[in-house]
């Protein structure tokens, strides 16, 4: 009984240290950018609605690597529950860097890992950033459009 309980402390112990092992480092929500997304009034389609630089790329990133399992829009498909309440509720930045890392098992299915995917890992932050535009209801689902580069300012006229 006492080795099971020693044994129990110290998995437990460890599995906290490789989890926070695992966190990017140092990196926490609040240095991830916001999301700026920009809709005329009652948009009920992204299409109309244009988004910064990083959001773009997340729904880039989410459309090509989760929406075949998580659906469009994050709002869920076949058997896999979309990622609205979640993002709404118990899963945080840690949370989706841990789940993209490791993989989950939930009470719906498995989820891969998909730490070796060269274009999911260094995108995380902008998946964040889109997951959130949409968990907090500022984007609706569909396609956004990129924001224009800013203008550059006018040249000089030369004094005559
Ligand atoms: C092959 C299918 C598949 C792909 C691809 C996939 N997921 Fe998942 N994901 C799942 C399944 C299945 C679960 C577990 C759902 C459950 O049972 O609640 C899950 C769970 C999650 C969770 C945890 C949700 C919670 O409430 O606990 C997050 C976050 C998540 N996925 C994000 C992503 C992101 C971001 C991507 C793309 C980079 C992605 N997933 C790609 C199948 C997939």
């Amino acid at each position: 009984m006492k080795r099971l309980l020693i044994g129990l402390c110290c998995g437990a112990v460890l599995v906290a240290v490789l989890a926070h092992a695992e966190r990017p480092a140092g990196i926490t929500s609040a240095m991830v950018p916001d999301y700026i997304v920009t809709c005329p009034r009652a948009a009920t389609d992204a299409t109309r609605c244009t988004v910064d630089d990083g959001t773009y790329r997340g729904w880039q990133i989410y459309s090509t690597h989760c929406a075949e399992c998580h659906g469009a829009g994050a709002r869920g498909t076949g058997d896999t529950p979309g990622l609205i309440g979640s993002l709404n509720g118990t899963v945080d930045y840690d949370g989706v860097h841990y789940v993209i890392m490791h993989g989950h098992r939930g009470d719906n299915g498995i989820m891969p890992k998909l730490r070796d995917d060269p274009h999911v890992v260094p995108n995380i932050d902008r998946l964040y950033q889109y997951l959130k535009a949409l968990a907090e209801g500022a984007l609706p689902p569909g396609t956004p459009n990129k924001a224009a580069p800013p203008r550059s300012s006018p040249p000089l006229r030369r004094a005559p």
